[in-house]
């Protein structure tokens, strides 16, 4: 017969053994349930109150710096849109939030021709590549947090990292996504508008929101004016964040 203390004793190191599943909180301030994950999940601290188990096995936590404004990856990526899972260095599955705007997140996109309405995103979709404004149907969602602009994706977050200009001469920087952070100024909104200040690594810039769109719709940072002295095959834009339920034309 069990004693009423080997029972609790059993009970509570099932609880320990127990894996959360798919989606479930595994963490944060006051969670006294399973902290690891079933299979093929990851336990990602979002901020010190909630962890969620995402898909992947290569988790990139926010860490450092102040709180974001509004709470990260508290909903869950919902299934079955998002493009195909699919294998990169042997391991993580990819994929992202889909069509639905995720809470705490936001749709970025230009507001003026010839890129109206065509919306940030990675190229591939949902892996580290070049950032560019493209379709609707395709649109990350993003945030800034600690001055890193962040794209929500399974797995964890990429970042938004700014080339480092070369010389004096360079009118534009590119932009690619990555899974670990950029050291090279600060992003930032501005109201709706998103900015890049590089004040603090020695980049003057004339206007903070302005941005370019050049072959095949990748984006740069704009080091000269606005809609001044703009570099060939390029067009000036400004973005903006945009909150609605989902992406739109
Ligand atoms: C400045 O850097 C750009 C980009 O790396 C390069 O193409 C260009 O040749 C450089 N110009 C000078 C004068 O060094
Ligand atoms: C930057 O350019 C945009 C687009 O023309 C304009 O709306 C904004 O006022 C400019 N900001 C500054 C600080 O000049
Ligand atoms: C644009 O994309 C096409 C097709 O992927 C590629 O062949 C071409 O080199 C790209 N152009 C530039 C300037 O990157």
């Amino acid at each position: 017969m069990l004693s009423v203390n080997s029972l609790v004793a059993l009970l509570s190191a099932t609880a320990v053994y127990a894996q959360q599943s798919a989606y479930g909180q595994c963490g944060g301030t006051g969670w006294a349930g399973a902290t690891t994950c079933v299979s093929g999940y990851t336990c990602f601290e979002t901020n010190e109150y909630y962890s969620q188990c995402i898909p992947g096995s290569n988790p990139v936590p926010i860490s450092g710096g102040s709180a974001p404004s509004t709470t990260l990856m508290t909903s869950t990526i919902s299934s079955g849109s998002g493009g195909t899972p699919t294998t990169s260095g042997g391991s993580s599955a990819t994929g992202g939030p889909g069509t639905t705007l995720q809470s705490g997140y936001y749709w970025i996109r230009a507001v003026e021709a010839p890129n109206f309405h065509d919306y940030l995103q990675t190229s591939p979709e949902y892996v580290p590549g070049t950032a560019i404004l493209d379709s609707y149907t395709t649109a990350g969602q993003f945030q800034i947090v600690s001055g890193q602009l962040v794209e929500l994706v399974s797995g964890g977050l990429l970042y938004a990292n700014v080339e480092m200009m070369a010389n004096s001469t360079v009118n534009k920087l590119s932009v690619t996504f990555s899974t670990t952070k950029n050291t090279y100024g600060t992003f930032a909104f501005s109201g709706d508008a998103v900015q890049w200040d590089g004040t603090a690594v020695g980049v003057a810039r004339q206007n903070l929101s302005a941005w370019l769109v050049c072959t095949n719709q990748t984006l740069w940072i704009n080091l000269g004016a606005y809609g001044y002295m703009t570099p060939a095959g390029c067009a000036d834009e400004t973005i903006h964040y945009y909150n609605g339920a989902t992406a739109v034309s």
